[in-house]
């Protein structure tokens, strides 16, 4: 069996199709996923959080990238697999360009994702004639939580705005093959994927997005303490994880989830 690729996941935005990825960071989790309908899973730095207890994804290593995402790609032979490049792993181009294919070759994901606009445009130029996938990550970005001054909503006014849609559209312009926005505005959110052709996976960044991305253990409501307003605990609705995980899925493919009080 074959994985789902670029093709099909551009082709599922041209044809108004939504995209339903989670995460995930081992193979039982990642076979229940495959099984539930998911089309692409992620393999985030959010592994730092919510399977090592850190207080954010900064200390995540490469290695721990490459084991967690060669557990998923073992539990799994359909969805489509994304590594996030972890902090500061790619900080200049040559350690970007051996970091990304270690991902590959070692831990076997399909695409990797990077944070940030335009800082990171000639990097992922690079990567990309290299032959290698990139997911650009725009919006709130978890590995400058410290700069942000916490993990808050951006692109709130209209410089913001623009500058976020200009990222967006020079990524492209890069060879990015995907976005993923996290905590914007839904209108925002609604501009970005109107204003690029590659597919857009929106975390908090509204329905109008080609498709939606949660953190898993936050959608199963495992992740102590406040729950996102993006997010909702759907295991709290089914009682069980693979119907949890169904029910996100078909939510997203009906544009049902998320409703207008998952949004901002
Ligand atoms: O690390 C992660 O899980 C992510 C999602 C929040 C999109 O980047």
């Amino acid at each position: 069996m074959s994985r789902l690729n670029l093709t099909s996941l551009r082709k599922m935005k041209a044809e108004q199709n939504k995209i339903a990825v989670l995460t995930a960071y081992d193979a039982s989790f990642s076979h229940v996923l495959e099984q539930a309908g998911v089309d692409v899973i992620l393999v985030g730095d959010s592994l730092g959080m919510v399977i090592q207890g850190k207080e954010s994804t900064l200390p995540v290593t490469v290695e721990d990238m490459i084991y967690h995402t060669s557990n998923v790609v073992r539990g799994s032979d359909k969805v489509f697999v994304i590594a996030d490049l972890p902090f500061m792993s790619y900080a200049n181009t040559d350690q970007a360009i051996q970091n990304a294919a270690r991902l590959m070759a070692q831990g076997g994901a399909q695409m990797v994702k990077l944070e940030g606009g335009q800082v990171v445009v000639d990097t992922v130029k690079q990567l990309v004639e290299r032959g290698i996938p990139v997911c650009a990550h725009l919006g709130l970005l978890p590995q400058s939580v410290h700069r942000l001054g916490g993990y808050r909503v951006q692109g709130r006014d209209d410089q913001q705005a623009q500058q976020l849609i200009t990222d967006a559209q020079a990524l492209q312009a890069a060879g990015a093959d995907m976005l993923v926005l996290e905590c914007v505005p839904a209108e925002l959110g609604s501009r970005v994927t109107a204003a690029v052709e590659i597919p857009v996976i929106g975390i908090g960044a509204g329905v109008e997005c080609d498709g939606q991305v949660l953190v898993l253990y936050d959608m199963l409501g495992l992740t102590p303490g406040r729950r996102p307003r993006f997010s909702h605990d759907f295991l709290a609705d089914t009682g069980a994880i693979p119907a949890a995980i169904a029910k996100y899925v078909s939510e997203v493919k009906s544009a049902t989830f998320p409703s207008q009080a998952q949004q901002y």
